[in-house]
């Protein structure tokens, strides 16, 4: 049996959606069914239902107030993740967990590799630094998945923001000196599934295919939608955000496409097909 915790939000939300359609079942949970950072509740919560595999998509993941709110930031992106291996080391279960682009400073100029020095710029980053570490240090049944700018239709995003921000207004700003890649949280899971199925335990990257910085995302996404105004270049420092981001944070998701023998999509062909999930809802 498989446990899904945080399982509301986009990643684990589309978790369920990859396992309805290849038919497994599983065990959603999210914060009112299972705290995750309650270790002793997960572990009696995990007894007697024979749970082969914890995928660990709760997080905290409000990058600027996590600069205030550091100690649950740590609690949910370090510790506990960290439990999580514990437990699933105790019941046999294999484990996976995820964390971020952000680890890395930007400095690089090149996408980053697994291999690469982590340097965090923030709370939320040190905290899932330090969760990454932990995690691989207490269960080698662990796979650590860092992945980027993740969007789905599950909970709110930079492409549901920047649809918000268009309604009403003839122009935008929008800043060019972050990329990175946009990930569509249904292809994160798919091919995390993929990736599980291996056994081959570990460190790895897995974003969209390409390059975006967030100027290009909007664009991509206002351009999808028709919208008729005018989009501007913003800088970084023109928003003065309590935490500090990388300027090039695009993850090299090579390792992951060698193991699975399989190219990743692209991230317009991501916000494609999440504008689509938008409009059958109801929500475009
Ligand atoms: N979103 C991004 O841009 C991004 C970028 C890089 C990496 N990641 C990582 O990718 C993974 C999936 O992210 P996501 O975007 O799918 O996250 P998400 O949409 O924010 O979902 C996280 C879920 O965890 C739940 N949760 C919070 N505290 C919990 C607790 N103590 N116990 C159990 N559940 C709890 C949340 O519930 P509530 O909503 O009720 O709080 C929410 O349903 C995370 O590890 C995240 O850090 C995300």
């Amino acid at each position: 049996m498989i446990l899904i915790t945080g399982a509301n939000g986009q990643l684990g939300h589309d978790f369920q959606s990859v396992f309805k359609e290849n038919g497994l079942d599983f065990i959603a949970t999210d914060y009112m069914d299972l705290d995750i950072t309650d270790i002793e509740s997960v572990r009696e919560f995990v007894k007697d239902k024979n749970i082969d595999l914890i995928i660990n998509c709760a997080a905290y993941n409000n990058v600027d107030k996590a600069e205030e709110e550091s100690e649950m930031c740590y609690k949910l992106n370090a510790y506990a993740p960290r439990d999580l291996a514990i437990v699933a080391k105790e019941i046999g279960a294999d484990y996976i967990t995820y964390s971020t682009d952000f680890v890395f400073d930007g400095t690089k100029g090149t996408p980053y590799k697994e291999e690469d020095s982590v340097s965090p710029l923030s709370v939320y980053s040190e905290a899932k630094a330090l969760g990454e570490r932990l995690v691989l240090e207490a269960y080698d049944k662990s796979f650590v998945i860092r992945t980027s700018w993740v969007f789905g239709i599950a909970n709110n995003n930079f492409n549901r923001q920047v649809i918000n921000w268009s309604k009403g207004r003839d122009v935008l700003s929008i800043v060019d000196d972050q990329t990175s890649v946009p990930t569509y949280s249904y292809d994160l899971a798919l091919y995390s599934y993929e990736l599980l199925k291996t056994k081959e335990y570990g460190l790895y990257h897995l974003s969209n295919a390409g390059i975006a910085s967030k100027y290009d995302q909007a664009k991509y996404v206002l351009d999808s939608i028709g919208w008729k105004g005018t989009l501007n270049r913003g800088k970084s420092s023109d928003f003065n955000l309590p935490a500090k981001r990388a300027e090039f944070s695009k993850l090299d998701s090579t390792k992951i496409e060698k193991v699975l023998k399989k190219n990743l999509p692209t991230w317009q062909s991501g916000i494609d097909r999440f504008l689509n999930e938008m409009k059958e809802k109801g929500e475009l």
